[in-house]
This record gives C-alpha cells, structure tokens and sequence, in this order.
C-alpha cells in the first residue's frame, strides 16, 4: 500500500491515512455571534467525506478581540459550543479525527474588533503601535485559549491546534522583532515559548491525558534551530503533533535541497521531522497540490504527514486521487491571491470548473 494510505496513531486518535486538512478560514461564514452556520457544517461534511484522515476546522477566536473580522468563528462562549457539535459529528461519521485551531490576532488586531495588543509595543501595519500586554492580561489570555480548548472537547473535538505561526499572538511571542520583553516572557527561547508551553500544559491538565493537543508551529522564527528549540520547549509542555508553517522571519532559501519537489515552507516541516524522528509526528504544508507531490513526501519519509489547504479547498475528493491514481480531481489554480477568500469562494476557479463536472 501506498505510504498516504497507511494509518498513524497519534496520541491515541488513530488517522485512517496520512492526509489531513490545513485550518483554512471562512471570513463570511460566521454571523457576528461567531457561531457556526449550516455553511460552515456543510463545508466541513464535503471534506470528511473527500477522505482525509484529519480535519482542522479553522483559526478560531478565542476573544471577540481577537477576531480576523465581524464575521469570524469563536469559541468565547459557552454559547458557540453547540453548533460545533455538528462539525465534529460530520468528521466523527467519516471516520475522521477533528481538531480545532484556536487563536488571536494580537497585534494585528482588526480595530473593528479589538485592540493591537501583543508581547511589546511595536510598530504595527497601520504606523500606529501596538500595546505591551501586562503580566495580568497575558495570564487572562491564556485563561482564554484553555477555556476555548474545554469548549472545543465538550463540542466533540479530538483535540486542538493552537495557532502558532502566520504572525499572529502566539507567533509574535517567538519573533525577536515582535517580542522586545525582558520578563519571563521574552529573550531566551524558553522563554519566548513560555506563552504557549502555560497554555498547553494548563489544557493538559483540564482536558485530561487523552485530549490530542497539536501546535502549529513556525519553522523560521527566528531562525530554524530557534524554532527547533520553541517546538522542543512545546513537546516538554505537553504537545502531542507540531504542524509547521512559516512565520513572521523570512525563510532561508538554502534549506531546500537541490532538485526537491517541495518548497521552502514545506521544507522547514522536513527538518522539524528528521528532528523530531520517532519523538513526535510532524506534519508538512505548502504547495502540495497535486498527488505526485503529496505521495513524493511521503514515500521518501520526509513527513509523517500532508496537511492540505488549497488542495481540498478547491476539490474535497482531493485525497481520492492521491490514494488511488486512477480518481480524478480538480487542481487548485494556485491564484495569486486564493479566490477562497473573504467574501468570494464561489469565485475559485477549481470549484467552479469542479460545478460543471
Ligand atoms: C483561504 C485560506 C484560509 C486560510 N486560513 C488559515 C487559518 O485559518 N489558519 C492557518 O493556520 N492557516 C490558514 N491558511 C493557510 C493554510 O492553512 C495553508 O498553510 C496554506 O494555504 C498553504 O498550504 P496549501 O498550499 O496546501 O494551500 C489559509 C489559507 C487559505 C488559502
């Protein structure tokens, strides 16, 4: 059998294949009550029945302040948990396992939605600067996240993702150019991890030994042995799987191997992999789009598994076609800006030509 194929147990929760779902948000989905919708249920139902083996549902806010926009998913309150069951029951019938990616956007903030605020004030997207969160309001913060996560298990979730590269609040902790503090919270990398070591190790604790606790981590923050040294600080705290993803530091191009079939993103999951080996599953992202390079990854062992945005963004049977050559599906035409976006999904490309099929 084909490596994609082969199941893996990770922290109990066994995936039926190697493919798994990237968090891709849906900015217009949700109402301003950050609850789910039926579009969002239906969504999600289309993928688990496409075949991955794991679904994260999107970037979810764990405070109205931390929301992309008016419309965005939460998990603030006791009263968003409901509609999530039907999420979970969705992946729960495939056989699939479902996490949930929590998050804040710190300091780039929607002003519609709340304050720039992260690890120190420093200059923000609109020349403006952010505010340094106090000692008080990072231990608030965290009490956030690790309600989100008793949420997210009491609506059914295998686990959760926390959100921990793109450049948002957890991300800006591990950046030297957005984390200046000289506390316990900044300068070492222990201590630029400490924001999300707390916060998983407290989710150990209140959502028991059995729940699946995964980072998305980024590789290049601030450089690939730094991050290296955050994610090991992540797996003493309790981590059970590190999906890598890039950050807010550029990448160094000379990590990607002469002729190799991936990118740089996916490249810095490579080495997390080879560094974690038989420690703690790694997953890779990036531009994988089509089953050749899906299955060259896996094949070669260079993960353990394949996280799919676009992918299965623009062809929920996506993962038919990299288990069987024979499937046919839809590639993703790669926009420049993925027509997926806010406010205009029936504007891909790969969903339309997939209507007309
Ligand atoms: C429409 C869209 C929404 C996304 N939303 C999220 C998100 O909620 N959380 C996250 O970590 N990444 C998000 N991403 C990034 C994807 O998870 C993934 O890392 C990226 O698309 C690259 O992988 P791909 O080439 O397989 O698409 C999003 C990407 C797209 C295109």
């Amino acid at each position: 059998m084909a490596k994609a194929g082969e199941s893996i147990t990770i922290h109990g929760k066994t995936l039926k294949n190697r493919l798994t779902m990237a968090p891709t948000v849906k900015f217009d989905y949700a109402g301003a009550d950050g609850k789910v919708t039926d579009l969002h249920i239906q969504h999600y139902a289309e993928r688990a029945k496409g075949g991955v083996g794991l679904i994260c549902v999107e970037a979810t806010a764990v405070t109205p302040g931390g929301r992309f926009g008016e419309n965005h998913m939460g998990l603030w309150e006791d009263a968003q948990i409901e509609g999530h069951k039907a999420i979970t029951q969705a992946c729960h019938d495939e056989n699939v396992v479902a996490l949930i990616q929590l998050n804040h956007t710190g300091i780039t903030a929607n002003p519609l939605c709340g304050e720039a605020i992260g690890p120190s004030a420093v200059k923000i997207r609109d020349g403006g600067m952010s505010r340094e969160m106090s000692l008080q309001e990072i231990h608030a913060m965290q009490d956030a996240f690790v309600s989100a996560a008793v949420r997210a298990k009491e609506a059914g979730y295998d686990g959760v993702q926390l959100h921990g590269c793109h450049s948002y609040l957890i991300n800006q902790f591990l950046a030297l150019k957005t984390n200046l503090r000289t506390d316990e919270y900044g300068g070492s990398p222990e201590n630029r991890a400490r924001f999300a070591s707390e916060i998983i190790a407290r989710i150990r604790e209140v959502c028991g030994k059995d729940f699946l606790i995964s980072v998305r981590t980024a590789g290049a923050d601030p450089d690939l042995d730094g991050a290296i040294r955050v994610a090991e600080e992540y797996v003493k705290a309790g981590c059970d799987y590190l999906q890598v993803s890039s950050g807010i530091g550029p990448i160094d191009p000379s990590i990607v191997p002469e002729g190799a079939s991936y990118n740089d993103v996916c490249a810095l999951g490579v080495y997390f992999h080879e560094h974690f080996r038989g420690r703690v599953p790694v997953s890779c992202v990036n531009g994988l789009l089509t089953p050749e390079a899906v299955n060259d990854l896996l094949e070669k062992d260079l993960t353990d598994t394949v996280d799919l945005g676009r992918a299965v963004l623009a062809d929920p049977d996506f993962p038919k076609a990299v288990l069987d050559p024979a499937a046919s599906y839809v590639k993703c035409f790669a926009c420049p800006r993925c027509q997926y976006g806010p406010g205009m999904p029936k504007k891909c490309p790969a969903l339309m030509k997939r209507m007309q099929k």
